[in-house]
């Protein structure tokens, strides 16, 4: 068994927080485990607790749709989320249930050692660049942190809900592209740009 599916498998077991009490599936992640870009929402809704995939939902359709523009895809990129299972109701996850999890994601992060971090909405940017982030001031900006960059997009499920706020994701994925392009070669080489 690789690092890998060891931590798949033990991350499938657990029992940190109630969460583990409703959930249908645990949303481990989706995506090639040697990516130089790795994408971070904030928990599953319930489509992904049914199939124990993130973003597969509305949200992740049009997730799909927002790579593609840059000539990426779920094979291409590694995609997971700050909790890893459901809150029931869709509601935000609690402080407690991010603290829980939060040791999954380093893990993932320790082996997949990606060169670009985009996290998907202010709840994620809250938990890995900056607590009082702002997503509305600083989506599309860069932050620099141990060798890694991070950024941050509106999360897919605000853009269904407020499509005004799409150019300005237009703009910050060009610019993640040019990031790509600069810094992670394997990645450039991949992109399925027509
Ligand atoms: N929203 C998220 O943040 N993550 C998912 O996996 C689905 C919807």
């Amino acid at each position: 068994m690789t690092d890998w599916d060891k931590l798949d498998a033990s991350c499938k077991e657990c029992k940190k927080c109630p969460l583990c009490e409703t959930r249908e599936n645990v949303v481990f992640g989706v995506g090639d485990r040697e990516a130089e870009v790795m994408l971070i929402g904030e928990a599953p809704g319930e489509s992904e607790d049914k199939k124990g995939e993130p973003f597969v939902g509305r949200a992740g359709k049009l997730l799909d749709d927002m790579l593609a523009i840059i000539g990426l895809d779920r094979s291409i990129v590694y995609i997971t989320n700050i909790v890893k299972c459901r809150p029931p109701g869709n509601r935000d996850p609690l402080n407690t249930e991010k603290d829980a999890c939060f040791d999954w994601l380093r893990r993932q992060t320790e082996l997949i050692a990606p060169k670009i971090t985009v996290c998907l909405g202010r709840i994620s940017a809250a938990s890995l660049i900056d607590e009082d982030f702002k997503i509305t001031q600083a989506h599309g900006r860069w932050f620099d942190k141990e060798g890694v960059k991070f950024t941050a997009l509106y999360h897919p499920a605000a853009l269904l809900r407020d499509p005004r706020r799409r150019p300005e994701t237009f703009d910050d994925l060009k610019e993640i592209l040019r990031m790509i392009r600069e810094i992670c070669p394997k990645t450039a080489s991949r992109l399925r740009l027509g």
